[in-house]
């Protein structure tokens, strides 16, 4: 449908669906080359690239339009594009791919969405393309971290016919393509529209500057939050949209609409704030809002930004005139309480009294259970908020022991569950290590391979169990540090973990030697025997460490309550 909209970025808004003829030819069996099943990143990618949100892409890129978005950021026809859209495969499909043909692409359920004409397949220089696009190959960059840990080796480039759009159930209402915005937009008489990106909940700061912005430009305002796969850690995004949902009704009815942006993120900070533009263009956008650090990571190991504050604003404003999309540009907002405003941080005197709270306060809040104040969110979004952020008290945790064989790990895991069980409130699950090898992993052996295929289990039932409500207590050997990180890293984001060290000494647990088994160890029938012939790596980011050579169980299992005590994951009341 013509609309008298601002025109999508190279003319014409892409549509690569099929009709259902076609659709069908595509699926006909054995007429692809290869299969390739398309990763939660590429799921989003190629959504936007089928519905035009990525206008005039067609594809994954080719090799030509890869090289000169990264060194000039343009297409190789000169068409400005900061971000490579690339098709990561790995070296078996790669192999099945190598003389060209089709490649078809499938989302996780088996459905096909898409079949890609073949051009290209090259090996890319990830780090390099991390350097060009990310102006760094830190990979504590979570863009970065992609590219260089879980990027596929081979790109596969060429243009893509559609089957289907990926499928999603939730919030459907409010999942509109750049063509159903702009049919909108155009029934509306929408011919001014700024838009609002954003990967957080919005508080009455964002409120501020979306308002101020409408004003300022006089435009309708369209609210377009990311909903694909934003930076780890980022709260999730059906409490966000719940959150969305909430605030929009403190919104003017007719100038201001709330629609979900299914776009994987980059982190690339300028770069990204080029490409979010240009988005929104396709979605019918004349204006767009860049605020503070815009799609930045924040800092690194070393507490240094990677980049500017204002970086994004001055990239954009480079090239808004090209893309034909103006930026309004914000800075940082503060509180005023004096009279009970919203000011751009550089609009108030040094004098004046100001109030803001970070994005850690406001989790330390939620944890602990503290106010949170009217001036700075709405109610509503709060309580919305509180529902997946309960107070620590009430959040699942997992407290995972490890040590070597007969340090006492089980004996203290059993006094500390029935401690938890007393207190009572909420379910506790022992995964004791030998439990596990009978239950759960009882085709393993000790070799470092098993062992970690063993701890990695446990992490991912601990954390199930954790981000439920509950309480795991884990009691394996775990002789290995990197992987004690990997199921740190799992179950953090859910809830509490708290490594405990029962550093019983070597010669201790030889001389108990309960089961036997280092006698046998020495005597060599035990091979890979944890301690004897197989390494034990000291934790040296233990919670708690706990020598039984000096303590009984039921004081072990009191320190261990003690200190899930003072995390607050224990109220004070619960202690009897
Ligand atoms: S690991 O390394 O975390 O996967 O080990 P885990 O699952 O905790 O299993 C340890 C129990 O298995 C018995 N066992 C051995 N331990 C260490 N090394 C070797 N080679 C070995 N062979 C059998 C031993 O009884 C351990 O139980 P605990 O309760 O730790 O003494």
């Amino acid at each position: 449908m013509p609309d008298n909209l601002i025109a999508p970025h190279g003319g014409e808004l892409v549509n690569l669906l099929v009709d259902d003829a076609r659709a069908e030819e595509l699926k006909a069996p054995g007429r692809a080359t290869a299969e390739w099943g398309l990763t939660s990143r590429q799921l989003n990618d190629i959504e936007l690239v089928l519905n035009g949100s990525f206008s005039p892409l067609r594809g994954f890129m080719n090799q030509a339009d890869y090289a000169t978005v990264q060194s000039d950021m343009r297409l190789a026809d000169g068409t400005l594009w900061p971000i490579p859209i690339t098709l990561d495969v790995d070296e078996e499909t790669a192999r099945a791919i190598d003389s060209g043909g089709e490649l078809e692409l499938r989302d996780p359920e088996g459905m096909l969405i898409a079949v890609l004409h073949v051009e290209d397949l090259w090996q890319p220089d990830l780090e390099a393309e991390a350097a060009a696009v990310y102006g760094t190959t830190d990979p504590d960059h979570p863009g970065v971290s992609y590219l260089l840990r879980h990027s596929h080796p081979f790109y596969v480039g060429g243009s893509l016919e559609g089957v289907q759009l990926p499928v999603h159930y939730d919030f459907r209402a409010l999942r509109s393509s750049p063509a159903d915005l702009r049919a909108e937009f155009f029934r509306a008489g929408w011919r001014r529209v700024v838009a609002f990106q954003t990967r957080n909940p919005m508080h009455r700061a964002h409120q501020e500057i979306t308002l101020r912005a409408a004003k300022e430009v006089e435009a309708n305002l369209l609210i377009h939050p990311v909903v694909g796969v934003t930076k780890p850690g980022d709260i999730d995004h059906y409490t966000r949209v719940r959150c969305y949902q909430a605030i929009r009704d403190h919104y003017p009815q007719y100038t201001a609409k709330l629609a979900l942006l299914p776009l994987a993120m980059r982190m690339a900070g300028p770069r990204e704030a080029v490409w979010h533009a240009i988005i929104r263009k396709n979605y019918g956008c004349t204006h767009f809002i860049v605020g503070r650090d815009h799609a930045g990571p924040g800092a690194d190991a070393s507490g240094q930004p990677y980049y500017g504050p204002y970086d994004a604003q001055e990239l954009l404003r480079q090239h808004q005139d090209e893309i034909g999309v103006e930026m309004v540009p914000f800075s940082m907002m503060v509180y005023v309480p004096e009279d009970d405003t919203y000011q751009p941080v550089d609009e108030v005197s040094e004098d004046t009294r100001t109030l803001s709270i970070s994005g850690t306060e406001l989790r330390d809040r939620l944890a602990d259970g503290r106010e949170i104040p009217d001036w700075f969110s709405y109610p509503d979004v709060v309580s919305e908020l509180r529902k997946t952020h309960r107070p620590r008290d009430q959040q699942g945790f997992t407290v995972f022991m490890t040590g070597l064989s007969g340090s006492g790990k089980s004996t203290i895991a059993n006094a500390l569950m029935v401690r938890l069980l007393e207190m009572g409130g909420r379910p506790v699950t022992l995964l004791d290590g030998d439990l596990v090898r009978k239950n759960l992993s009882s085709e393993l052996g000790f070799s470092k391979e098993h062992r970690d295929i063993n701890i990695r289990r446990i992490g991912y039932v601990a954390s199930e169990i954790t981000k439920n409500g509950g309480i795991a207590i884990c009691a394996p050997i775990a002789p290995y540090d990197h992987t004690r990180k990997q199921v740190r890293e799992t179950i953090s984001p859910r809830g509490g973990f708290n490594l405990v060290h029962v550093a019983t000494p070597l010669e201790v647990c030889e001389a108990r030697d309960r089961k036997g088994l280092y006698a046998k160890a020495r005597q060599g029938i035990i091979k890979e025997f944890t301690g004897i012939s197989d390494p034990y790596e000291e934790p040296a980011d233990a919670d708690i460490t706990i020598d039984t050579t000096r303590m009984r169980p039921s004081e072990a299992a009191q320190q261990i309550i003690l200190h899930l005590e003072a995390e607050g994951y224990i109220g004070a009341d619960q202690n009897p």
